[in-house]
């Protein structure tokens, strides 16, 4: 498999930490030899991304830092699978920019997959606790609820997985289908 980034966009608890959790297991035990790099949210928001916040300009400025850090993994080798909600179309624009990528282009570093599952599914899910908080007012600006989520265009997506109709086997067989299909690994 070369080196790529996988950028998984969806509304918090959508599953793109469950599924990106899974893809990694199944890469490391196919493909041995890959070096493999897990980016999120969380991670980043704790250290290089701990001075920003979830405005709308805060959240580009985010997405903007965490895909050149995707970029430099890449760069040096590694498969990056990259969670983050990447709620607008400025900020999957911004991860279009960085990678390069035009419509029809065979520049293949960067692989974006839609986990869209209903706002519904995921506040029911809310396994953080953060929409119940998001309803009661105590966590604003939050995606979904009280800040815009605009699902990516189709010509800005590579596969869209609706995690509330699959199973993360499934999910996993989709995108690994649809990686060789685009040309990211070979199948072993
Ligand atoms: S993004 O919008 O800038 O792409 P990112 O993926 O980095 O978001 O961070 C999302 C994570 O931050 C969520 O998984 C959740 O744990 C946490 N979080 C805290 N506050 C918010 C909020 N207001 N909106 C969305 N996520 C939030």
């Amino acid at each position: 498999m070369n080196p790529c980034v996988i950028w998984f966009i969806g509304l918090s608890g959508a599953g793109k930490t469950t599924l990106s959790d899974a893809l990694f297991e199944e890469l490391k035990n196919k493909y041995t030899s890959v070096l493999l790099k897990k980016l999120d949210g969380d991670l980043l928001r704790n250290g290089l991304n701990n001075n920003l916040g979830f405005s709308l300009t805060d959240r580009n400025e985010n997405i903007r830092r965490s895909a050149e850090v995707a970029k430099l993994f890449y760069e040096t080798g590694f498969v990056v699978l990259a969670s983050f909600i990447t709620p607008t179309h400025q900020n999957q624009k911004t991860i279009d920019e960085i990678f390069q990528q035009k419509e029809n282009s065979e520049i293949k570093n960067l692989f974006r997959i839609f986990i869209d599952c209903p706002l519904e599914t995921c506040e029911q899910r809310d396994v953080k606790g953060l929409y119940k908080k998001a309803r009661t007012g105590e966590i604003k600006e939050f995606t979904g609820i009280s800040s815009p989520f605009e699902k990516p265009l189709l010509s800005q997506t590579d596969l869209i997985i609706d995690s509330s109709k699959h199973t993360v086997k499934e999910s996993i067989g989709l995108i690994l289908d649809k990686l060789e299909e685009k040309g990211f690994l070979q199948k072993v």
